[in-house]
């Protein structure tokens, strides 16, 4: 029974998705479809409470286009008490301004220190893709694909299966970056007004883009020193005038490389329980983030669990809200910040995000996403009690030995 009416949502949502362009009205009538998907397609896991009133966060400005600002500050200038009062509990984003790396990491560098690394790109939606019929995949993924990148989901998922060299991948970027470009210029001129992402899925695919790339210590050392030396900062700061400083063995970054103007993917929120240290090191990043307690005014949408973490995705475009398009938009509430090299935004747990790669510039990215809470597990590690802190994800007795378990085994497990 569940199961056919799962079949019927995801179906309906299908189709909804497969016709083009989404309308007011359309929006409205996946406010309805998304009460069920709520009820019946998300993952029991996912459906969270949240006792926290993020007060922070607030609506957007439809005349200045910005939603309220995440603070920028630098470390330096923190003490550990009032970074987790006030960061880590208080569920807020901040950038921090002084995370400087020891080298510029341009590309011309990236090339020379990691330009052999094997990179793939079937690690996330790829799988979930190939997992669902065919016609449905048609439904979601084909208009946008072949109207604005004039290329189908088939030679997508082929591109996916592409196995080269980082080296191979920069060349692409500037390809990938002119085709985002045309693709934007053919929307305006033909998608009536409707910017390039609005309600497609077209964005965690399509140009495809190297992300989540886990960095092989043969051919990435020196980003990989980079890396740690910034995580032992962290840590020791998180650690500074306490008896119970957090023990871990190990967390290690995962790259992202990005062509100018690109989304990294759509509006998300992580499967697992996680925060995110985003460190940037060449290029600049629009991240908007919303607050967790907003996730119905967002249009949820399947995503097959074939993404990062078993995400929840959502079609909102909080990079570029228009109510009139989304009328719910109006109500989500979310901060945004800018984050340019030698910085790094700290994304609380649970918090949905969108991200983008700024015009002129590809980006390099660093991140420490982890299956627990990655700084919030710096304050909190010793006794689990930072699942009792940051209480959003019931029951914590039976999470704690999990994750110990998960960290004690493999640190990396969830990726
Ligand atoms: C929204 O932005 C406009 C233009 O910058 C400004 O005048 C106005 O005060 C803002 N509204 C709110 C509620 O902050
Ligand atoms: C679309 O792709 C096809 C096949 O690759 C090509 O023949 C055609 O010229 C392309 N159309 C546009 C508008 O780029």
């Amino acid at each position: 029974m569940k199961t056919a009416a799962f079949a019927v949502g995801l179906a309906a949502v299908a189709v909804f998705f497969g016709v083009e362009p989404p309308s007011a009205v359309k929006w409205r009538s996946q406010s309805l479809l998304n009460v069920i998907w709520r009820s019946l397609g998300v993952d029991i896991r996912l459906k969270r409470e949240y006792q926290h009133d993020f007060p922070s966060y607030g609506v957007y400005n439809f005349s200045s286009k910005s939603w309220p600002s995440i603070a920028r500050v630098p470390l330096s200038s923190l003490s550990s008490q009032e970074f987790k009062d006030k960061y880590v509990k208080g569920r807020v984003p901040v950038i921090l301004t002084d995370i400087e790396p020891q080298e510029a990491w341009g590309l011309k560098r990236l090339q020379g220190e990691c330009g052999d690394m094997p990179v793939t790109f079937d690690r996330r939606y790829s799988a979930g893709l190939r997992a669902i019929p065919k016609w449905i995949r048609k439904l979601f993924l084909d208009p946008r694909l072949r109207e604005a990148y004039n290329t189908t989901t088939d030679s997508v998922l082929a591109a996916m299966h592409r196995k080269m060299r980082l080296s191979d991948f920069l060349s692409f970027l500037k390809k990938d970056q002119d085709l985002i470009s045309t693709a934007k210029q053919f929307l305006s001129e033909n998608g009536k007004g409707s910017p390039l992402y609005s309600g497609h899925i077209v964005d965690y695919l399509f140009p495809v883009m190297l992300s989540a790339q886990h960095m092989e210590r043969a051919h990435c050392k020196t980003l990989i020193a980079e890396a740690k030396a910034v995580l032992h900062r962290l840590t020791d700061f998180a650690a500074a005038g306490r008896d119970d400083a957090p023990e871990f063995s190990a967390m290690d970054s995962v790259l992202f490389v990005a062509p100018a103007g690109s989304r990294a993917i759509p509006l998300h929120q992580h499967g697992p329980y996680n925060d995110n240290l985003l460190w940037m090191l060449h290029g600049t990043k629009r991240i908007v983030a919303v607050s967790p307690s907003s996730t119905e005014w967002l249009y949820e949408r399947p995503e097959f669990g074939g993404s990062e973490y078993a995400d929840r995705v959502f079609s909102a475009d909080v990079l570029e809200p228009d109510a009139g398009v989304q009328p719910d938009v109006a109500h989500v509430r979310a901060m945004e910040g800018h984050v340019s090299a030698g910085e790094l935004i700290y994304l609380p747990v649970n918090v949905p995000h969108a991200v983008q790669t700024t015009e002129g510039d590809a980006s390099v990215m660093l991140a420490w996403q982890m299956p627990v809470p990655g700084i919030a597990r710096m304050f909190f590690m010793k006794s689990c009690s930072y699942l009792e802190e940051l209480a959003d994800f019931p029951p914590w007795a039976k999470k704690c030995t999990i994750l110990h378990t998960l960290m004690q085994d493999n640190p990396q497990a969830a990726d």
